[in-house]
């Protein structure tokens, strides 16, 4: 069941933003977790959607134990609002993937196209799409419906051409797509900004364009221990470092 009153009619299609990275393990997951929960405690409605269909684990993250995940809404099972379940610690809803499985790696293109019909027609603020590492064609198809591309990188030399390699396949599929880079586990605020730099410079040489900075979050082990507490990390540690730092990313969207 979702978490807010979905009967209501929305004010307009949600806002899509997609989190992606070119390498795994970088944070995605985390950051659109703690996004979610941000941009729910500014009373935003916000739909967590699990866009990694090879290895899904939002549901894990969150020791949720959805009654029915995406795998359902593709085989036609129950409609995409009935599959929404609400993560009543954080304050926003998520539609699963489809844990561990791999089942929705395949997904043709026009499941793909229909899955995008559907979330631009849910009743939410912000859908947040958690997508998989890499470019595999349905990450691009979901990549190019997005609002905004938020490309979260660290300072690892291959995390760095691996983002790189997404937006520039990103500015081709959508020429002028607003793409804004995410520096995740920096070690520091200055050492964030070092890393963007570098990052922004191979964009305005080869790309001809320099993405916005949405922000820069810091190392902080307390992530580490949420995810293994299977808790959002505003409820688990409602003063962090690293969430203070999302919670800044997460108003620059709200004023959208
Ligand atoms: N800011 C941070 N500070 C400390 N650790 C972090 C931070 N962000 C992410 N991590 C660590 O990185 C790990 C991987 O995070 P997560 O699963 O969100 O990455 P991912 O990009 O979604 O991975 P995948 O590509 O496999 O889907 C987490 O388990 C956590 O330990
Ligand atoms: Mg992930």
């Amino acid at each position: 069941m979702p978490t807010r009153n979905t009967s209501e009619p929305a004010p307009g299609p949600p806002l899509l933003t997609a989190v992606a990275s070119g390498k795994g393990g970088v944070g995605k997951t985390w950051f659109s977790v703690t996004l979610a929960q941000s941009l729910a405690r500014m009373a935003h409605r916000v739909l967590l959607f699990d866009g990694d269909l090879g290895l899904a684990n939002i549901d894990i993250q969150l020791g949720l134990n959805p009654m029915h995940d995406l795998g359902s809404v593709v085989s036609g099972k129950v409609s995409m609002p009935a599959a929404v379940q609400s993560c009543l610690s954080g304050g926003f809803d998520v539609l699963a993937g489809r844990s561990g499985s791999g089942a929705l790696a395949g997904l043709g293109p026009d499941a793909v196209e229909q899955l995008i019909a559907g979330l631009a027609q849910m009743p939410y603020d912000h859908v947040l799409l958690d997508l998989s590492a890499g470019l595999d064609s349905t990450t691009q198809r979901l990549t190019a419906a997005a609002d905004i591309l938020l490309v979260i990188a660290t300072d690892e030399p291959t995390s760095l051409t691996d983002a790189y390699a997404v937006i520039k396949l990103h500015e081709a599929a959508v020429p002028g797509g607003e793409v804004r880079l995410v520096i995740n586990q920096a070690a520091s605020d200055t050492a964030g900004h070092r890393t963007y730099a570098t990052l922004a410079r191979a964009c305005a040489q080869f790309l001809g364009r320099t993405p916005a900075l949405a922000g820069i979050v810091r190392r902080d082990e307390r992530v580490r221990d949420a995810i293994r507490r299977q808790m959002p990390l505003l409820s688990r540690h409602p003063a962090s470092i690293a969430g203070a730092d999302v919670a800044r990313i997460a108003g620059q969207l709200s004023l959208r």
